[in-house]
C-alpha cells in the first residue's frame, strides 16, 4: 500500500534509497492535482480495464535489482544513479508494481518532492513533462513493475540541468496552473 510524504530532502549519494520521510503526509488527492494518478488494483480485471480507459494497448515487464546486472555493482550503482536524477518524458510514465519496492519522487508546482513509496499492487501514472526520479528502497533494493504505454513511448529521460522545455513540459506546466 502507498506511502506518500513530502521528501526530507537529506538525501546524500550514500544514503537516497533510505525513506527520507520528513513526517509531513501528503493526501492522495494531492496526487490528482498536480496530475499524477495513482490507485491500488489487486485484480487483473481491475488494471484491464484502466488499461483499456486509458488506451494502453502495450505493455512490458521489468526487474531492477543487483542481479539484473549479473552482480556487476558499479552497472548497477550506475543505473541508480541515472534514474535518481531529476528528469521528464515526452509521455507518461506508467509502472504497475508487482514484487518489491520502489521510491517515485514527484515535484509539486512549489518545487518540493513529494515521494511515494510503491509497493505490490500500487499503479502509478506520472503525466508527461512532470520532473521526477527514482530509487529503490535501502530495505528491498528489488522492484518488479509492469510498464504499460501506448504506442512508441517517448521515454527519453530529459534531465532538468539541461533545462530543456519541450512542448510536453510546457503543456504540463500550464495542465497544473491552477494546482499551485
Ligand atoms: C524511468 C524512471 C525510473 O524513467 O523514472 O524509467
Ligand atoms: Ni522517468
Amino acid at each position: 500500500m502507498v506511502a506518500i510524504y513530502y521528501h526530507d530532502n537529506l538525501d546524500t549519494p550514500e544514503n537516497f534509497t533510505e525513506d527520507h520521510d520528513s513526517g509531513v503526509p501528503v493526501p492522495e488527492d494531492r496526487l490528482a492535482e498536480i496530475g499524477v494518478f495513482y490507485r491500488y488494483i489487486d485484480n487483473m480485471d481491475e488494471l484491464e480495464q484502466v488499461a483499456k480507459d486509458r488506451d494502453y494497448k502495450n505493455r512490458d515487464q521489468i526487474a531492477l535489482n543487483l542481479d539484473t546486472f549479473k552482480g556487476d555493482q558499479s552497472a548497477f550503482d550506475a543505473k541508480m544513479a541515472q534514474f535518481y536524477k531529476e528528469h521528464y518524458h515526452e509521455d507518461e510514465e506508467i509502472r504497475y508494481i508487482l514484487d518489491g519496492e520502489g521510491f517515485f519522487d514527484v515535484r509539486d508546482p512549489q518545487d518540493r518532492w513529494i515521494r511515494a513509496k510503491l509497493n505490490k499492487n500500487d499503479l502509478l501514472v506520472l503525466p508527461a513533462g512532470i520532473y521526477h526520479r527514482f530509487t529503490l528502497s535501502k530495505r528491498l533494493q528489488y522492484v518488479k513493475a509492469m510498464r504499460l504505454f501506448k504506442d512508441e513511448p517517448k521515454w527519453e529521460a530529459i534531465n532538468r540541468d539541461e533545462g530543456r522545455d519541450t512542448e510536453a513540459r510546457v503543456e504540463y506546466l500550464r495542465s497544473v496552473t491552477s494546482a499551485a
